[in-house]
């Protein structure tokens, strides 16, 4: 049966977790508990984890936790496999965030399966296509010039804090259309969701979110602007205006996709450049390969992963999956396959290019991609302009946040 987004339903698939849930057809050698993404091995060091991955796990396994139960795929081929056929791999109920069964609403588009889920994206693709992010770039170097007119003489700061965090979220609440003094508690809100300790407290974070959202939608309704919020909200696809939850479902998408995944991609980043100073100088040295650059460092400092549930029964290297059972790409993982990318944990920014998986591929790739690139180059051009030798402050502990989106929790910088 078709989505209906209108009228949303909770899946039907059972949320499996722990050893106690493990369906019969799984085979017992094919079991495994990763520990991703809270265990402490994971933590200790996630990219470093997910590259031995390929070592240490089968190529798809039965990974078992108390987050969830889901086949892992960590093979570059099987994940493009399941991202380009959604007849298998269905968004439906994919996504881990908790809602309240009573007042239901599908995340959108990320939880619309085809044909339904192109009607949501030409909403707002235009926006956020390369010609459309290009309109941004004068705003995001001004935002990225401010941040770094306040830190740059201090000679050290926290980069999460002074810079990572605060530029995407000021884009994003521009592009929105939403109010700058909103930044610091988006900020706390998307952390808590998304790294919160237990299910609690996410739910928690849930309720301020949907609060939030409602209240600025009503706003938008009674006062149109050129915001994705107000675009949404008086958008009408085939004619007919997007129901009330389809607005909130959309909006509320877009604030989970397009906050931490920016800034836990900068903190990796910048972590690992004020760790290779040498490679630094090469970044600087090479103005006009930014662009290849930018891939290289999205590869090696992927930050998520995707999830689906089986549609339909399917066999993929001998493994049999039933319907209703969930996957998940572990996306560093496949960014580390060494059949595709040799020397894996290397940065090379003249590798040969092949589709790298930071924001997947397939109907649901990343809608943010080309932002989340002009962002993070913009920010490589004004912070190295500005502070071209950094360091890691000593004695620094550099501690990884649990969660569905990896990076360090903080990066305490010197320079
Ligand atoms: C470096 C930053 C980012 C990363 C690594 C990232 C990663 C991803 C990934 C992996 C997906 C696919 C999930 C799946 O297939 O299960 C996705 C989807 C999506 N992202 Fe991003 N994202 C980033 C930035 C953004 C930004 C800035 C926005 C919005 C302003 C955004 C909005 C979305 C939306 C709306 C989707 C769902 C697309 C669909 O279902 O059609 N993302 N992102």
């Amino acid at each position: 049966m078709p989505i209906d987004a209108a009228n949303p339903v909770p899946p039907s698939y059972p949320r499996r977790a722990g050893p106690d849930q493990i369906p019969p057809h799984v085979p017992k050698e094919l079991i495994r508990t990763s520990g991703i993404p809270t265990g402490e091995a994971f933590l200790a060091g996630p990219h470093d984890f997910m590259a031995r991955m390929h070592q240490d796990f089968p190529p798809i396994f039965y990974d078992v936790g108390d987050y969830g139960n889901a086949w892992q795929f960590i093979k570059h081929e099987d994940a493009l496999f399941a991202l380009r056929h959604w007849e298998h791999f269905s968004n439906e109920g994919a996504t881990p965030f908790p809602r309240d069964p009573n007042d239901y609403f599908y995340f959108i588009p990320i939880e619309i399966d085809p044909p339904q889920h192109r009607k949501y994206r030409n909403i707002v693709d235009p926006l956020f296509s390369p010609k459309g992010v290009l309109k941004l770039e004068g705003l995001i170097r001004q935002r990225a010039r401010d941040l770094l007119d306040d830190v740059a003489d201090k000679g050290e700061c926290e980069f999460t804090e002074a810079f990572g965090r605060p530029l995407p979220v000021s884009v994003f609440l521009d592009i929105m259309g939403l109010p700058q003094d909103m930044r610091d508690t988006f900020v706390e809100w998307a952390i808590d969701l998304l790294h919160g300790k237990d299910r609690e407290s996410m739910g928690r974070a849930m309720q301020n979110i949907v609060a939030y959202i409602k209240q600025a939608i009503a706003e938008k309704k009674a006062h149109p602007d050129e915001g994705v919020v107000s675009r949404i909200t008086h958008a009408a696809p085939d004619g007919m205006p997007l129901s009330d939850k389809e607005i909130f479902g959309f909006v509320i998408f877009l604030f989970i996709g397009g906050l931490d995944t920016v800034f836990a991609t900068l903190n990796n980043i910048w972590l690992w450049l004020a760790r290779n100073p040498d490679r630094v100088q090469e970044i600087i040295a090479r103005p006009n390969d930014l662009d290849a650059i930018v891939e290289e460092l999205l590869r090696r400092w992927s930050v998520t992963f995707s999830g689906r549930v089986v549609a339909q029964d399917i066999e993929m290297r001998g493994v049999q999956m039933k319907k209703g059972d969930r996957i998940t790409c572990v996306l560093p993982a496949c960014n580390f396959d060494p059949d595709v990318f040799p020397n894996p944990l290397e940065v090379d920014f003249d590798r040969p290019r092949r589709t790298i998986l930071a924001f997947t591929v397939g109907v649901h790739s990343c809608m943010g991609s080309h932002l989340a690139r002009l962002e993070l180059k913009i920010a490589l051009q004004e912070w190295l302009r500005r502070i071209p030798q950094f360091a890691v402050k000593q004695d620094a502990q550099i501690v990884y946040r649990p969660g569905g989106v990896v990076g360090p929790e903080s990066v305490p910088l010197v320079w």
